[in-house]
């Protein structure tokens, strides 16, 4: 289970790094009406596989914590809910980062089937930028750093 954050910890690094590629590579041609090209599509593709990546690490990591026991000790979800390390851990870092990589996925299959620059790199910029913004929120910060 160390092993697993250690992974999870690590990964989010490059999950970090290539985000913000993608979502400024994104944003930047978009507003300077730059012509797509296969640079573009990489950035985005490795943006999608690095995020899938993680969201399976975190899975596991999830279910490997055994939050369930935790749950029951601490007397149920509404106490969960109460305590908000646990709700962020338990509920919120995975809900977020769950919802995260569902906008990248909708951003990446949408911005392929548009034939034209323009409107490939707004859907990329709109679903990055909105999936970026969650991951910012919602890694734990504090733990990340310790
Ligand atoms: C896809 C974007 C994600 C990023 C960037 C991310 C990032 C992180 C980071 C930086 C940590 C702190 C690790 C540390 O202790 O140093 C963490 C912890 C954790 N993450 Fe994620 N994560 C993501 C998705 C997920 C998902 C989808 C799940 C579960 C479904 C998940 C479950 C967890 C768990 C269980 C921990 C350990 C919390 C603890 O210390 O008890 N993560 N994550």
């Amino acid at each position: 289970m160390e092993t697993l954050q250690f992974i999870h910890s690590g990964w989010a690094y490059i999950v970090l790094l290539v985000l913000v590629i993608a979502t400024f590579n994104a944003l930047i041609k978009f507003f300077s009406g730059k012509e797509y090209s296969p640079v573009d599509f990489r950035f985005s593709l490795f943006a999608l596989i690095t995020m899938h990546i993680q969201l399976l690490i975190g899975i596991i990591l999830f279910f490997s914590k055994d939050y369930f026991s935790t749950i029951e000790e601490v007397g149920g979800m509404g106490e969960v809910m109460k305590n908000s390390a646990l709700r962020n851990l338990i509920v919120e870092h995975p809900l977020t980062m769950i919802i995260a990589v569902a906008l990248v996925t909708i951003g990446y299959s949408k911005h392929k089937k548009k034939l034209v620059s323009k409107p490939k790199f707004k859907l990329l910029a709109i679903f990055y930028t909105l999936a970026l913004a969650l991951v910012l929120a919602k890694i734990p910060w504090n733990l990340w750093f310790n």
